[in-house]
């Protein structure tokens, strides 16, 4: 694989292709957007904001970095690695991106992975996330991955310029993903599936809910078709309290969850939980 910049980027505001110059990009009409001193550019503009702070706070980011650096989830990086891998074929160049990336871990893992093959493609990769903290942090993992501050509802890249799109446990936005996507392009959705977390969610819930990955039915009605599904189930073996902390900090459970759930959660000191994930590959037709 041959790293390449990604050249597809586009201004937030009008959509015009973005030029890099020096310390920054630059549309034709003048906008101008900096890159920021650890690398990303920041293309949120104040309009498509819809509060001051979007998205996950630096608290969250830091937990999830913490998380996923044990290791735990990294059975579901490596199946996303390989099923993007096989979504890769001829010998044209590729733009990958990874929408409401967080802290970069699983597009620096398909990064690392296509890396070590050695196929001959041209393939730039780019993560988007809504969260400067998110995203701060991501420019540190990996310097030559494109990190960008914008949303999912409006990806500040070029019409038809995506081979694939990932989303990871992440904001979901067919609208979006449609606009940037070319034809025969691909959108991988990993979604948790019935069993996820099942132990934890007993612990914090009175209810513990079995339902799967939602409907695709708006992604249909836009042209999206649905070409294969994949499910990954594992155990963690034993977690400790401290990475049970980091993992309801990460995730919306601890908001969600009863008082009384919350207590019990804090009184846990290990657990050994189920990990249930579902790949789905929906292909733009
Ligand atoms: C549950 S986290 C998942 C992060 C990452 N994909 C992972 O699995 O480690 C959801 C991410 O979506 C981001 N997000 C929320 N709304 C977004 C939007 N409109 N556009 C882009 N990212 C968004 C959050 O900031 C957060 O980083």
């Amino acid at each position: 694989m041959n790293i390449i910049k990604a050249r597809n980027l586009a201004c937030p505001i009008d959509g015009d292709p973005l030029d890099s110059r020096e310390k920054q990009l630059v549309c034709e009409h003048g906008h101008v957007f900096d890159v920021a001193r650890q690398g990303y550019v920041n293309l949120l503009p104040v309009q498509h904001k819809r509060s001051k702070h979007p998205g996950d706070c630096k608290e969250m980011v830091s937990a999830r970095t913490r998380f996923l650096g044990s290791g735990y989830y990294a059975p579901v990086a490596n199946k996303l690695a390989e099923i993007i891998s096989a979504q890769i074929t001829g010998d044209e160049e590729s733009c990958l991106l990874d929408a409401g990336c967080g802290e970069g871990y699983y597009l620096d893992t398909v990064f690392r992975y296509l890396g070590d093959s050695r196929r001959g493609n041209d393939i730039s990769f780019i993560g988007l996330d809504i969260s400067k903290p998110a995203i701060t942090e991501a420019a540190r993992r990996n310097k030559q991955i494109t990190w960008l501050v914008g949303t999912n509802r409006q990806p500040p890249v070029t019409p038809g310029s995506v081979a694939i799109i990932l989303c990871v446990f992440g904001f979901q936005s067919f609208d979006g993903f449609n606009k940037i996507l070319k034809t025969g392009g691909k959108v991988i959705l990993v979604e948790p599936g019935p069993d996820h977390l099942k132990e934890l969610r007993a612990v914090i819930y009175n209810e513990v809910r079995k339902s799967g990955p939602p409907d695709i039915a708006s992604a249909e009605a836009m042209g999206f078709s649905l070409l294969d599904t994949q499910q990954l189930q594992f155990s963690t073996g034993v977690i400790d309290r401290e990475q049970i902390n980091n993992l309801l900090v990460m995730t919306p459970h601890l908001y969600r969850a009863t008082q009384a759930g919350r207590a019990a959660a804090a009184q846990l000191q290990e657990l050994d939980l189920t990990v249930d994930v579902v790949f789905r590959i929906l292909e733009k037709t």
